[in-house]
């Protein structure tokens, strides 16, 4: 469960838990000698019987014998002087919450600027937004919660209350849109499918003042979205576009669109996938969650920027009426493409959606994010989104953004070579590429690349990102909604008010 209550505060409140910071050098924060002072040197006495060493991210805690507080909690700060970033607070926060979640109702965290070099009084809003992303999970068809997590309210102690809880209240915002993506993706494919998810998607933007749009087949018929459309025919379930307007910026300003791959559940169809792992493909929507997450935390904070979502939402399923390997469909663009492999549904689907992004709203830039490959995976693993694009540029500001967001991404090359790997023998291409041509990853960005129309693009492959089977730094096992705060950061990079 997430914590409640989350508060900024000047005095330590003497209940639950209280956390402090001690350095490498096994000496006391400030407000670590304030306490233990306070407390008749009760952490300096349990410290020398400990091993603890103040290591960064080090974690001891003891029991208070009396007194009003029920235990102390040691976080190590590294090196004395040692400079925080924001991303390194995030993380210091989600290791104070592992630590004191199963403690105690209530914390106080006593570590802020007077303890640490950062260069605002608001610190510990950071250390909030870390205990506050890793306290989420996806624990809604646990008829039995998990008991052992206690903490509900959290005060942080720091020195400028009013600035701390103002940082704070945009960091909030963040976070529910973060959660929004975690919690679509965490859904089964029998709850999120194309209809339900662009139901949710008014629900929650329509009321923050985001303009919501849906297309259904008739409208993606008419539009002449084939290649989107021949992913769908095989479900029952009908395909949806939604269009997601945020109009902060000028009248005048063109927006930057996001475009996400939204396939519910991806069975392959008719070149059905194997069957371990195939639940996996629930998460095959990941794309538009993020969208959608980004799309909430921009308009909960109303960015001064003009903002598109495109969530293009389709399940692969093989029946009979699925498209067929060796099908050729004509895209919106224009250009026919050659079906060869039905699993290869991801690129057909953005394909119509890049087209009409930059077709309906001219955009200064567009992102795509999509769990597009397997092969992503086999490049960058677990750890970084494979970045794609057409602008060093646009790549530049990405990676600036991921560089303070943490969430990891690595450029990856595109070539004629690739782009000639996908010329169709009877079609104007093929959803895959020849079979001498690897570089599965890339050969998929150089087809979406077909469909930009040389706008400034970037791709973000998110397959090996968009959930995780190992406890995170600031995420706990399972949707991480990667993306959302990364672009959030662009954003408002792009619009420079920060
Ligand atoms: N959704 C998958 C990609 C994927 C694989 C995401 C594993 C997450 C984990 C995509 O639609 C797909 O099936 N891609 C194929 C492409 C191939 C047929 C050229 C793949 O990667 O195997
Ligand atoms: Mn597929
Ligand atoms: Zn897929």
């Amino acid at each position: 469960m997430v914590i409640e209550k989350i508060s900024f505060v000047d005095k330590l409140s003497e209940v639950g838990s209280v956390v402090v910071g001690a350095y490498a050098d096994a000496s006391l924060s400030k407000n670590a000698a304030a306490i233990d002072e306070k407390f008749h040197g009760i952490i300096s006495k349990n410290l020398k019987k400990m091993s603890f060493s103040g290591k960064l991210f080090e974690s001891a805690h003891f029991t208070a014998i009396d007194g009003p507080l029920n235990h102390f909690v040691l976080v190590g700060l590294g090196d004395t002087g040692k400079k925080f970033t924001e991303f390194e607070l995030e993380k210091l926060g989600a290791k104070i919450y592992d630590c004191v979640a199963e403690l105690d109702s209530d914390a106080t965290v006593a570590i802020n600027t007077q303890d640490i070099d950062f260069p605002c009084n608001c610190a510990s809003s950071f250390l909030g937004f870390g205990m506050l992303l890793k306290s989420w999970n996806f624990d809604k068809y646990k008829s039995k919660k998990n008991e052992k997590i206690k903490l509900r309210n959290v005060s942080l102690l720091t020195p400028d209350v009013q600035k701390s809880t103002e940082y704070f209240s945009e960091l909030q915002k963040l976070a529910d849109g973060i959660f929004l993506a975690r919690r679509v993706v965490s859904e089964p494919a029998n709850v999120i499918y194309p209809e339900s998810l662009a139901r949710i998607a008014k629900e929650e933007l329509s009321p923050l003042g985001v303009d919501v749009e849906i297309l259904g087949r008739s409208s993606m018929q008419k539009l002449g979205m084939n290649a989107l459309l021949g992913v769908a025919q095989g479900s029952s379930l009908e395909p949806q576009l939604v269009i997601l307007r945020w109009n902060g910026g000028n009248e005048a300003e063109k927006p930057i669109v996001f475009v996400g791959k939204g396939v519910t559940f991806d069975s392959g169809g008719i070149s059905l996938k194997p069957g371990d792992g195939m639940h996996e493909m629930r998460y095959d929507m990941a794309g538009s969650g993020t969208v959608l997450g980004l799309l909430k935390a921009v308009a909960a904070n109303k960015l001064p920027a003009n903002v598109v979502g495109l969530m293009a939402l389709v399940e692969n399923m093989p029946s009979g009426t699925a498209q067929r390997p060796g099908d050729i469909v004509k895209s919106m663009s224009g250009q026919t493409i050659e079906v060869l492999n039905t699993d290869a549904e991801g690129r057909l689907v953005l394909a119509d959606a890049l087209w009409y992004a930059q077709d309906r709203f001219s955009p200064k830039a567009m992102i795509d994010l999509a769990t597009l490959t397997g092969a992503i995976v086999v490049s960058l693993g677990h750890e970084f989104a494979g970045l794609f694009s057409n602008s060093d540029e646009l790549v530049h500001q990405i990676v600036r953004s991921s560089d303070k967001t943490g969430e990891k991404v690595w450029r990856m090359p595109m070539t004629e070579h690739f782009d000639k790997g996908i010329n169709s023998e009877i079609a104007d291409m093929q959803n895959i590429a020849k079979s001498n041509i690897r570089g599965g990853s890339i050969t998929a960005a150089q087809f979406l690349k077909r469909f930009v129309n040389n706008v400034d693009w970037a791709h973000l492959d998110i397959a090996g990102v968009e959930h995780t089977s190992d406890d995170l730094f600031v995420c706990a096992k399972g949707a991480t909604g990667f993306g959302v705060h990364l672009l959030y950061e662009f954003l408002k990079e792009m619009t420079a008010i920060r």
